[in-house]
């Protein structure tokens, strides 16, 4: 490990080599001269985000392997600084937990274990074991370079590199569109903290806008016309979370509009959470007819326009669906970052649309045992049917996984491939297998009610549903927190909604 440390010449700051996402920036001259090389005696493990994954690694990883006598050095790179705890992610929507109570400090979380940037890595170079990184320090900059424009601030070098020696990629996955038309122009995401807190925000504006007296009873219709493509459990859980808003708060406080409100959940498959036990398929659509939530199942939607989405039926019959507010939750795609380490493996061992196809022990097939890859950036098994879901569930447990990984063994590094293997990073003796225990899927109905799909094997107690459904899913909800603060803060949340109910102003 030493050998390889000390013959390699790492340099931070140095201008970019790996191959990076945005030329344009990598080729850019750095306005300031590199600060000198840190000399470096220890191996280099970058983790790749701050989700689900990486804080199980950090979170449960040996401190020891990372303090002064350890063999290694822990660098995190993400452009978030916290962890977001995504299951929330909808009852933030409706307002029933504050964002800051699904939130935590990922420096909190790293304790003394390593050090953090905040960044974001737009190229992977698995040859040079370089990552190049952008800096997130200016919104302006950051967003010009999203879209591909000139940055701002043209004095900044806005990139750097980071070289490791193993890397474990948690990067997560992005919102799956399929390159329907008018889906970015015209919809709402949630996938993350920023979509929860602009979507919470236009809501409220809706329901304001709507209120305003020159609105015909037309207009104020098509306003409040809430529309959720894809049943999967994040459009099921949306649509759920904008009911109990409107039933409980905005009839409390806007009943003048409440009439005009509608709620539309459209899915090309003909039942709702298809990854679910049947029972609970037919349940959760039983549940929404009562509730008011339309259906529109069997509804492919082929494009999205102003104030409408094209819909196809099975029977090949077009239809069209009129919405003030559409919500697009069909569901993840590749990370481009991770597409693009994707291309630089050979072909032969790659090739998963979804991700980066990974070995037993969750290290990236092809990159010779430098690369780590987990959560919904990994994919587990060569077909669709052995693959491991992209779950919080499967992230959090390949993270501690890999962190009993690191903390039991001191992985060699070698100068040349092991002969064997043709490993840089080969697996110490005994190193078994990554293996996933399932512990149940949960998901809130709305109405108090939810569904659990028990991971018993018994031919009876297969599912929860019901009343007893919702308050197992807000207790495990409530206990699974990141931590004891933010364990706290959502528990006060739902006394708070409870007694006070929700805050339905556009802050
Ligand atoms: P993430 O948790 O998404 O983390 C990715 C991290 O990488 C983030 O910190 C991000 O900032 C960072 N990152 C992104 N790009 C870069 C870059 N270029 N460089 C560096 N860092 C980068 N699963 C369940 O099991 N149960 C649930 O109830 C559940 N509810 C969900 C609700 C919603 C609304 C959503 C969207 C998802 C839900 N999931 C749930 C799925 C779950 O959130 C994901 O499977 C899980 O987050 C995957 O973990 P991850 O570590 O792979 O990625
Ligand atoms: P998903 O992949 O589970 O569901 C997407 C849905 O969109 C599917 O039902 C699909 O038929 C539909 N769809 C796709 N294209 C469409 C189109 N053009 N028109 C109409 N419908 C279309 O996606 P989701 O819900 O975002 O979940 C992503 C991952 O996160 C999953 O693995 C899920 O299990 C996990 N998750 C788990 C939760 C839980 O356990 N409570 C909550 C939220 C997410």
């Amino acid at each position: 490990l030493a050998a390889r440390a000390h013959a390699s010449p790492f340099r931070d700051n140095s201008p970019a080599t790996a191959t990076t996402m945005d030329s344009r920036l990598a080729d850019s001259p750095p306005a300031t001269p590199a600060p000198p090389a840190e000399p470096r005696t220890k191996s280099r493990v970058v983790v790749l985000g701050s989700g689900w994954g990486a804080v199980a690694f950090i979170k449960n990883v040996d401190p020891r392997m990372f303090g002064e006598d350890g063999p290694y050095e822990l660098v995190l790179v993400s452009p978030r600084n916290y962890m977001l705890y995504t299951p929330l992610l909808p009852s933030a929507v409706g307002g029933v937990v504050s964002e800051n109570s699904i939130v935590e400090s990922i420096r909190s979380l790293m304790h003394d274990k390593g050090r953090y940037y905040e960044a974001r890595a737009t190229g992977i170079d698995p040859a040079s074991r370089t990552l190049t990184c952008v800096k997130q320090f200016c919104e302006v900059c950051a967003a010009r370079m999203d879209n591909g424009a000139d940055v701002v601030h043209t004095d900044v070098d806005h990139t750097f590199t980071v070289p490791y020696d193993v890397l474990l990629c948690s990067v997560g996955a992005v919102s799956a569109t399929f390159g329907i038309p008018g889906v970015y122009e015209h919809c709402w995401f949630l996938k993350s903290m920023e979509d929860a807190q602009k979507l919470r925000k236009h809501i409220g504006k809706a329901l304001e806008q709507a209120a305003l007296p020159d609105v015909t009873p037309e207009q104020r219709k098509k306003m409040l016309s809430f529309v959720v493509v894809g049943g999967g459990p994040t459009g099921v859980e949306l649509a759920a979370e904008l009911h109990d808003l409107m039933t409980e708060d905005v009839a409390r406080e806007m009943p003048h509009i409440l009439d005009d409100v509608s709620i539309t959940l459209v899915d090309g498959l003909d039942s709702l959470l298809n990854s679910f036990h049947a029972e609970i398929q037919t349940y959760a659509g039983e549940v929404f007819n009562r509730s008011g939530i339309n259906l529109r199942l069997g509804c492919k939607v082929t494009a999205v326009h102003v104030g409408k989405i094209e819909v196809q039926r099975k029977d090949g019959s077009a239809d069209v669906v009129p919405f003030g507010t559409c919500v697009w939750a069909t569901g993840i795609a590749m990370h481009p970052l991770v597409a693009a380490l994707q291309a630089q493996l050979p072909a032969e061992v790659q090739g998963s649309r979804r991700g980066l196809l990974v070995d037993p022990n969750l290290r990236v097939m092809g990159s010779q045992g430098t690369i780590f890859c987990l959560g919904d950036a990994a994919v587990t098994g060569a077909t669709t049917k052995t693959a491991l879901p992209p779950t919080a569930q499967v992230a959090r447990q390949q993270g501690e996984y890999l962190a009993a990984l690191f903390s039991h063994h001191r992985l060699g590094l070698q100068e040349q491939p092991e002969p064997a293997t043709g490993d840089l990073v080969p697996l110490p003796a005994g190193a078994k297998p990554f293996q996933y225990l399932h512990l149940g899927s949960l998901a809130y109905l709305g109405n108090q009610k939810g569904v659990m799909d028990l991971p018993f094997k018994t031919p009876f107690l297969k599912t929860l549903r019901g009343y007893l459904g919702g308050q197992t899913w807000r207790t495990l909800e409530t206990f699974m927190q990141i931590s004891p603060r933010t364990r706290w803060m959502v528990f006060m949340d739902w006394v708070r909604a409870a007694m006070f109910g929700r805050n339905v102003s556009d802050i």
